[in-house]
């Protein structure tokens, strides 16, 4: 796919994906707008990228679990004069531990952050793509979409909602030239994980964001409503399709299960 003079925004561009997602449209071409929490870092980054790559970079700070963040971010996006040809919503967190021990301002946070700004995000910048005839959105959902997650309930269920929203989506925009494409990693090194309070319990290596970032530019050349990174991943996302809900439940709570070996239990952090 063509992305030299596209401008893309990118949320959750501090760090992991959404880093990796900067850096590869910028080494294509790609002007940027990053958005996420952490001003230093996002102008860390773009400082990088502008000396790099010769691209406009801009940096648009924003907590979005706040309700009114994206009409907040829009208005900016319109002040600095540019249009969005590609949104990539990638900024998301997940907590571990059951929903009854939780922080429920922290559950809230991410159905706020991972489905209601996605959501609102892709409804701010879909009109304009459609009427241009050309755009893309990538929405991040995860392998957790597959399959409810006991023990990390409330972030499975927000990845199912962006994994049916994405390909109903993509069903309703494929006569416009719209590209949408929900990208469902597996375990990948990034700070996810230790900002879950948990390591996951997944079996194998992790995946590197740029192995991510990689997957889902070529699935954009496909014309496929979404993708999975990594061939063990894909087989497991397939798997969880056939059991029955049952055995899949009881296999996934065994593996999330605060005893695991894999999983660490850290409450300081939840
Ligand atoms: N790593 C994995 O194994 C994995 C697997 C499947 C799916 N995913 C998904 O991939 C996406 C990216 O995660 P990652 O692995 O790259 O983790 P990460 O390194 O922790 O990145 C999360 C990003 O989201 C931003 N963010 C968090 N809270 C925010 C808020 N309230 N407002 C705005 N931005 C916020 C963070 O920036 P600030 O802290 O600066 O705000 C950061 O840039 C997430 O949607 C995650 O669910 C990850």
């Amino acid at each position: 796919m063509h992305l030299a003079d596209q401008t893309a925004l990118i949320t959750g561009a501090s760090s992991g994906l959404g880093a990796a997602f900067a850096r590869e449209l910028a080494a294509r071409g790609a002007h940027l707008i990053l958005v996420a929490r952490s001003r230093d870092k996002l102008e860390a980054l773009a400082a990088r990228l502008r000396a790099a790559d010769r691209v406009r970079v801009d940096v648009l700070p924003a907590d979005l679990t706040r309700p009114d963040a994206v009409t907040r971010l829009g208005a900016q996006v319109d002040a600095l004069g540019r249009g969005v040809d590609i949104l990539i919503n990638d900024a998301g967190f997940g907590t571990y531990g059951d929903v009854i021990a939780a922080d429920p301002v922290r559950l809230h946070d991410q159905v706020q952050l991972n489905v209601a700004a996605l959501l609102d995000l892709t409804r701010t910048y879909l009109p304009g793509m459609t009427a241009r005839g050309r755009g893309v959105i990538i929405n991040v959902a995860s392998l957790s979409a597959f399959q409810p997650m006991p023990h990390m309930a409330v972030y499975a269920a927000t990845k199912a909602f962006v994994l049916s929203f994405t390909e109903a989506l993509w069903t309703e925009t494929r006569p416009s030239g719209v590209r949408v494409l929900a990208l469902c990693p597996g375990p990948t090194a990034t700070p996810f994980h230790a900002a879950t309070g948990s390591e996951d319990g997944s079996f194998g290596k992790h995946r590197t964001p740029e192995q991510v970032v990689a997957t889902a530019l070529r699935a954009l050349d496909r014309d496929v409503p979404s993708v999975v990174d990594g061939r063990f991943n894909a087989f497991n996302s397939r798997l969880s399709g056939l059991l029955p809900r049952r055995l899949t439940l009881a296999i996934v709570e065994r593996a999330m299960r605060p005893s695991h070996p894999h999983v660490r239990r850290d409450p300081a952090q939840h």
